[in-house]
């Protein structure tokens, strides 16, 4: 299959639109990163998903709407809670559990109960969805393992020839996934951090749970309340530790580390002589940080780090994304 790349011109969205209704798949923008879209209606199509991706079959997908009207049908109960976290962050990269309807397929649940529905900000995306004329779903547009697209060339370096289309609006805003909450159980819970913080959702919910995944690796045997957070994720080839500390304890175990690469903080990398550098932004720029993470994930690949060494980021505000991500992608190996 030839993999077009387009711009989001009236043309290419009309077409996206058709490919989805066909059972396509087209890759589009998001404000978080880029998303591998099917009709989450038809179950089918949302199985081709899966093996573009190498994405095991239990990982439930996230529905997206281009309108707060459509997720009714998608749930069974929106609660009150639920519509005041709508009201304050949709559109935008937040993703909300409910209980599913019968309308959602189990592939696009991986066989669950409930359902994740979330209202994009970025205009491409809603566009392609009002086009396709469905509710899409849509997970992250890498291969299944790899760090999330935030480039359309990230997504052709991982899917080129499998899927027909690559919609490109340029560089995603946020960087990082969206949020996940569930609020299908007895307690708001966070699942997944990400550009709407624990505080913004407190400021609606009251004190909320914190999933143990968020900041931990799962124990043998414990089941993951997300299936995502129980995968591989995020890796580059590179081996990465995560330092904790100081830039001067940093820089001297790069220095007893001969031919090892750093993933650092911008201002870090002048101090470092020497050493192959990959920056993420500021070291206090949380957004910035977010923004740029996957693609320097990406770039160690490039310049071809086999070992690499990355300065811990702070579990405040969005760096608590950040956090969750890079820490996966150390397979929790911090010293
Ligand atoms: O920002 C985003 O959310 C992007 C863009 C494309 O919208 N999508 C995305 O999808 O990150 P994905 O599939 O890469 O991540 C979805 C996460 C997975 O960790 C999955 O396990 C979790 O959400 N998830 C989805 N439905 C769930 C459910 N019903 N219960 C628990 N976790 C769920
Ligand atoms: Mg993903």
């Amino acid at each position: 299959m030839k993999t077009v790349i387009t711009p989001p011109t009236d043309e290419a969205i009309k077409r996206a639109g058709e490919i989805l209704r066909g059972g396509g798949l087209v890759a589009i923008p998001t404000e978080t990163v880029y998303g591998l879209a099917a009709n989450a209606l038809d179950e089918t199509a949302v199985k081709s998903i899966y093996s573009a991706k190498g994405r095991p079959s239990d990982n439930p997908l996230i529905v997206h709407i281009s309108d707060i009207s459509q997720w009714d049908a998608l749930v069974e109960f929106i609660p009150e809670n639920a519509l005041e976290l709508a009201k304050a962050y949709w559109p935008g990269p937040l993703t909300v559990i409910l209980k599913k309807s019968p309308l959602i397929p189990p592939a696009t649940s991986g066989g669950l109960e409930t359902v994740a529905v979330r209202f994009p900000s970025n205009e491409t995306a809603r566009r392609v969805i009002d086009a396709a004329g469905v509710p899409l779903a849509a997970p992250s547009a890498n291969l299944s393992g790899k760090p999330s697209p935030t480039k359309a060339r990230h997504v052709f370096d991982d899917l080129n020839g499998k899927i027909e289309m690559i919609i490109d609006g340029g560089d995603c805003e946020v960087g990082v996934e969206s949020t996940v909450i569930t609020l299908a159980g007895e307690k708001p819970t966070l699942l997944r951090p990400g550009g709407v913080t624990v505080k913004m959702l407190e400021d609606v919910l009251g004190k909320i749970e914190i999933n143990p995944a968020v900041l931990n690796s799962l124990e043998n045997g414990e089941e993951a309340a997300s299936p995502g957070m129980k995968y591989k994720h995020y890796s580059p080839k590179a081996d990465i530790v995560l330092v904790e500390g100081s830039f001067e304890r940093f820089r001297s175990i790069l220095g007893k580390n001969e031919g090892a690469a750093a993933l650092c903080f911008d201002g870090d990398a002048e101090r470092l002589d020497g050493v192959r550098c990959v920056t993420i932004g500021a070291e206090g720029d949380f957004d910035g940080q977010a923004h740029r993470l996957f693609d320097a994930l990406r770039r160690l690949d490039e310049i071809g780090a086999e070992k690499v060494f990355a300065r811990l980021p702070k579990t405040e505000g969005v760096s608590l994304a950040v956090y969750n991500r890079l820490i996966r992608s150390a397979g929790f190996r911090v010293i």
